[in-house]
């Protein structure tokens, strides 16, 4: 019989509610003044980019990327592929990359290497949740959420196998 993935809670809602918050008071502060670009990663940053924007005191434009990895997990050369490209030029602009989740940190090397080309005036990384034991490059992220383990977490719009993408706290699948 084919178990149903099972999902223990790590971060809870209202540890979520107060930490975006208080990360939208730092950004909000960091960018008076200015009108930066937000770039949300596609799919798993739209919760937390939706309650973060909501949160801001500052205006912002908003606009969407999607990449995609391809090849085995393990290698440090998995391929990554643009899958959706943003609708704004980057030109002179402070751009902000809002990220769900950054692991070996290849996503985010690409996408650093990708919209430096764009001749952004400064980019910055802000991801909801680092999991620092499986990076394989290194990587400033200038926001952080939370640190969390080497398990597979879900939920916030965070998924595995696009599902749990729903749920309003954060946890890890045991199976
Ligand atoms: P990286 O390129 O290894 O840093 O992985 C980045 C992307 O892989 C994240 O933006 C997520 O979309 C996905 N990812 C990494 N770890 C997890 C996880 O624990 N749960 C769900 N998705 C993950
Ligand atoms: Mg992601």
């Amino acid at each position: 019989m084919k178990k149903e993935a099972r999902v223990i809670k790590l971060i809870s809602e209202k540890r979520i509610k107060k930490r975006v918050k208080e990360l939208a008071e730092e950004i909000s502060r960091d960018y008076k003044g200015k009108n930066p670009v937000l770039i949300g990663v596609l799919k798993g940053s739209f919760v937390f980019f939706a309650d973060l924007i909501r949160n801001l005191k500052i205006p912002v434009t908003c606009d969407f990327i999607s990449i995609a990895s391809y090849g085995k997990e393990t290698k440090t050369s998995g391929k990554i592929k643009l899958e959706k490209d943003l609708r704004e030029s980057l030109s002179g602009k402070d751009v902000l990359i809002i990220e769900d989740i950054v692991d070996t940190g290849l996503s985010l090397s690409y996408l650093l290497k990708y919209l430096t080309k764009k001749r952004p005036k400064s980019l910055a990384i802000c991801a909801l949740l680092d999991k620092p034991a499986r990076r394989k490059l290194k990587i400033k992220i200038d926001y952080i959420g939370f640190k969390v383990p080497n398990k597979f977490v879900v939920g916030y719009g965070i998924d595995y196998n696009e599902k749990f993408r729903s749920l309003p706290y954060i946890g890890y699948v045991k199976d």
